[in-house]
């Protein structure tokens, strides 16, 4: 068994420190696998590098990713930078032989998502993205629920994701407004909602989308107002297999919301929900319950729920996001090292991509579209 792993990270921004604290945290977290050796460093200028390499324990720093992409030591690399550089940063990775961790949405176009798709698969190297919140103890455990048949049938799934970092309409213009970062919500936000779907159910069918823009405008640094580019709300209908019907609503101008993503699954026999920013617990009906005393009940996370094991032996006490990091991580060098891991790779990556597309589509085009 491999003993150690050459990590390069690229980016330090929210994703890039979660992503340094995942590389620092896992071997003490799970104890098994290579230890993740933190070799290099990139930022946009030399200096941002080096101080950030201090800070997240790496060796060499640099102001040019392509000299990450080129040090023989690196392995696996970590692409943290804003959506527009994933191609193009990950296709140079995977050419170079790297593995690669590449954070949400795989890409901007959908071209450049087939490129990456086709690139891992040429490098045969492992290509994994960063949908953190499939990582959860209780996702899983959602997923024992529906294979032991305790909801019944699913006839009915509703997703909702809604945070307010877009709310205020004099927040200022930056990248995730301007149309090279995507459509907006759809693909910023509807992504990880579609990777619950896409570990519980697998993709949509057909879709229907509407998209729209709370604020024409925003202010600039330079004190002018610009047009922004992308809609910040999302409103999708969608079809499962064997015609289970969906609703997903999607927002990141909803004052209040800090990290809600809501799942309810309606089934037969009963109903689950689950909200991200109560993750450590799900809330489930079961019309087998005692009819004196119907009503939803709440699991909390604890030890029973693997991998919440491996961070805390006391149940109740709660995983954190950052945490959840840690466990993708931990999937990546499973899959690294040719075992079974629960990742969306840049393969499984592609569907949802082609996903968020269709849906973009329909609203272009005012009409249902079926995915292949
Ligand atoms: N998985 C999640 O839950 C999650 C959450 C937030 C963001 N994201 C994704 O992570 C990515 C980054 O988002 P963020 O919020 O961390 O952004 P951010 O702006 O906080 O960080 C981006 C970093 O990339 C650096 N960077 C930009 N261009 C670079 C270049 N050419 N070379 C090296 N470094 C460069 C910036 O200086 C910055 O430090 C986005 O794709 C975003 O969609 C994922």
């Amino acid at each position: 068994m491999k003993t150690s792993i050459g990590v390069g990270l690229i980016g330090t921004g929210y994703m890039g420190k979660c992503h340094a604290l995942a590389w620092n945290g896992i071997k003490a977290v799970f104890g098994d696998g290579p230890k993740p050796v933190l070799v290099h460093l990139a930022e946009v200028n030399a200096e941002i590098a080096r101080k950030k390499a201090d800070e997240f324990g790496f060796d060499k720093s640099t102001g040019d990713w392509r000299e990450l992409i080129g040090d023989p030591a690196v392995e696996v690399v970590s692409v943290t930078t804003p959506n527009a550089f994933h191609a193009e940063m990950a296709i140079a990775a995977l050419e170079a032989g790297k593995h690669v961790w590449c954070e949400k949405p795989m890409a901007v176009a959908l071209a450049d998502a087939e490129r990456m798709a086709a690139a891992a698969k040429a490098a045969s190297r492992v290509a994994v993205l960063g949908y953190n919140y499939i990582q959860n103890p209780l996702i899983r455990q959602i997923g024992q629920i529906l294979a032991d048949d305790t909801i019944g049938t699913v006839n009915h799934v509703r997703l909702e994701m809604d945070e307010d970092f877009m709310a205020d309409p004099e927040a200022l213009f930056y990248w995730k407004s301007e149309a090279s970062s995507g459509y907006g919500a759809l693909d910023d936000f509807g992504v990880h909602p579609l990777s619950l779907l896409q570990v519980l159910f697998g993709r949509p069918t057909k879709v229907f989308a509407h998209l729209s823009k709370p604020y024409a405008d925003r202010p600039t640094r330079e004190g002018t107002r610009r047009a922004v580019e992308t809609f910040d709300i999302a409103s999708v209908l969608f079809e499962l297999g064997e015609g289970v019907s969906g609703v997903m609503a999607l927002d990141r101008s909803a004052w209040g919301r800090k990290g809600r993503i809501v799942l309810q699954i309606f089934g037969s026999k009963g109903t689950i929900v689950f909200d991200q920013e109560r993750f450590n617990e799900l809330q489930l009906y079961v019309t087998s319950d005692r009819p004196t005393e119907l009503g939803f009940r709440t699991i909390l996370a604890a030890p029973q729920h693997a991998p919440y094991d491996r961070f805390i032996p006391a149940p109740g006490h709660g995983l954190g996001f950052n945490d959840l990091k840690i466990i993708e991580c931990h999937e990546l060098l499973k899959r690294i090292a040719g075992q079974d891991a629960r990742v969306i790779d840049f393969d499984i990556g592609l569907g949802i991509e082609r996903t968020v597309h269709a849906m973009a589509q329909s609203h272009h085009e005012q009409r249902w579209i079926n995915i292949a």
